[in-house]
């Protein structure tokens, strides 16, 4: 091989290097479809390579698109896997899909994506330093991996405190009840910690991406903010706001907006979100929209010019690109890099390989169900881990891991002992698909009734307070 030394001069960080090969594979993408001579072709992809040898060499890892180097140690990746690794796992902000009746494999999601495993010594932990017991989505690995958690509890043991955020994309009205999952916890987490919360309705997102006007996103974002305010958030805490709204009255939040631009190059966010040329320049630009919100001073009615106040995101795996980018600008724009915590998906009723989505009625529970659709929907609908026949199942038990009605509990019903119980006999044949069923009913439906009464007492007023930038009150 030839001494490829001294490609990369001129790129004294990973990150230009990174740049570098994002630039040289555009350039020889470019050059093979406008069918260059073979010469011209061959030198592009010649100093391709070698620059790949040269990142290796500096940065220990294989060069990948979409992964930047300050996050890559570990060897995240959101693209396909190069060791084989979840091959047949699609995940990304738009997609997530899988060939495995299981779902997706989220340990792999691990090492793909470069995050922690949010094991057991760090469930402990948190159950030490808020005092009480974990919350059953961490019990039970709902959410499974974070970046920098332990970080986020060694300030808070010295008594440094930090902020949440999270938020929802309003694509339509109606919100089914895995949209609930990032909210329950968030929620759990303000009251464990009394820490304040930020929560982001990218109406604007919405708007750019799907068939939908501008008033239309707006509306939605009104209307999902009152399923938002039922899961119990604390007014005195919690800030609510919609991009259509809030990057017109913020000044400083639009001017992190902009030197989150600065520092992000088209071939980044090419590689990271797959645009390509012809998607629009609102998506494009996009992306720094969402990073914002992790900066404390995006919100000065709330932390005043303070930059430097930690952020805690909890959200599904599948916004976990936005971050990875937020954290590689973090440092260089001079703030602290977001802290995670990621959560697993909510199964569709008809299995575990793709998400619930709400654009497919039958797929989902929609927070607005009658009793009677929950039970249609699920005894219908609900994938069953059972055999056939009552003979067979009495004979060969029932398979839970892949039983949608059972995946179902494990995010719902509150006591491990019974739902190890339902485990093991669904297992064994003691217990049928029609009963588990109906104890997924039972579940349900007082639990959506009372999410309906919640919202119903969500008047136009409340939402235009939780919706209004206003100090909020708490103690850092
Ligand atoms: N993009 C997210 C969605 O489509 C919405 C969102 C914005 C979000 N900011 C967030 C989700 C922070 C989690 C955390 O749903």
């Amino acid at each position: 091989m030839t001494d490829c030394q001294g490609v990369a001069e001129g790129a004294s960080t990973p990150m230009e290097l990174y740049e570098r090969l994002g630039a040289q594979g555009e350039k020889v993408r470019s050059l093979k479809s406008a069918k260059a001579e073979k010469a011209e072709v061959d030198a592009a992809v010649q100093l391709l390579l070698m620059l790949k040898m040269d990142y290796k060499r500096m940065t220990g890892q294989d060069y990948k698109a979409g992964c930047p180097p300050s996050d890559n140690v570990g060897a995240p990746n959101n693209g396909p896997a190069a060791d084989g690794a979840g091959e047949e796992d699609t995940v990304d902000p738009w997609n997530v899909s899988t060939t495995n009746a299981n779902g997706v494999d989220y340990d792999k999601l691990i090492v793909r994506f470069g995050s922690s495993k949010i094991d057991k010594e760090l469930v402990d932990r948190i159950e030490r330093v808020c005092g009480q017991k974990p919350h059953r989505f961490l019990r039970r690995g709902v959410f499974f991996s974070h970046r920098d958690m332990h970080q986020v509890l060694d300030a808070y043991e010295k008594h440094k405190s930090f902020y949440l955020y999270t938020g929802r994309g309003p694509s339509s009205e109606a919100m089914h009840v895995g949209h609930l999952i990032p909210f329950i916890f968030t929620k759990w987490l303000q009251d464990m910690f009394d820490i304040p919360l930020v929560i982001q309705l990218t109406d604007d997102e919405k708007y750019l991406w799907k068939d939908l006007t501008v008033e239309e996103c707006h509306r939605f974002a009104i209307e999902n903010a009152k399923d938002i305010i039922a899961c119990g958030f604390d007014l005195n805490k919690t800030f609510i706001f919609s991009d259509l709204d809030y990057m017109g009255a913020s000044p400083e939040f639009y001017r992190n907006v902009v030197k989150i631009q600065k520092h992000v190059t088209f071939n980044q966010v090419k590689g990271i979100f797959g645009f390509t040329d012809s998607d629009c320049i609102g998506k494009i630009s996009f992306p720094a929209i969402q990073a914002a919100p992790s900066f404390s001073n995006s919100f000065p009615h709330i932390f005043g010019s303070r930059k430097d106040i930690q952020c805690l995101i909890p959200c599904a795996i599948d916004q976990d690109p936005y971050f990875r980018m937020t954290r590689d600008v973090a440092p260089r724009i001079g703030f602290p890099k977001p802290a995670l915590l990621h959560s697993t998906f909510f199964p569709a009723l008809q299995g575990a390989q793709t998400k619930m989505s709400a654009s497919d009625a039958n797929s989902s529970i929609f927070l607005t169900d009658a009793p009677k659709q929950i039970k249609n929907k699920i005894n219908k609908h609900a994938f069953s881990g059972g055999k056939d026949t009552v003979e067979e199942h009495r004979k060969y038990g029932g398979n839970a891991d892949v039983d949608v009605s059972f995946m179902y509990l494990t995010f719902f019903l509150e006591d491990d002992e019974q739902l190890e119980k339902i485990r093991q006999d669904y297992t064994s044949g003691a217990l049928l698909t029609g009963e588990l069923k109906k104890i997924l009913i039972e579940t349900l439906q007082p639990m959506i009734a009372q999410h309906q009464e919640r919202r119903k007492q969500v008047t136009d007023e409340i939402v235009k307070q939780f919706m209004t930038p206003r100090p909020l009150n708490f103690k850092l």
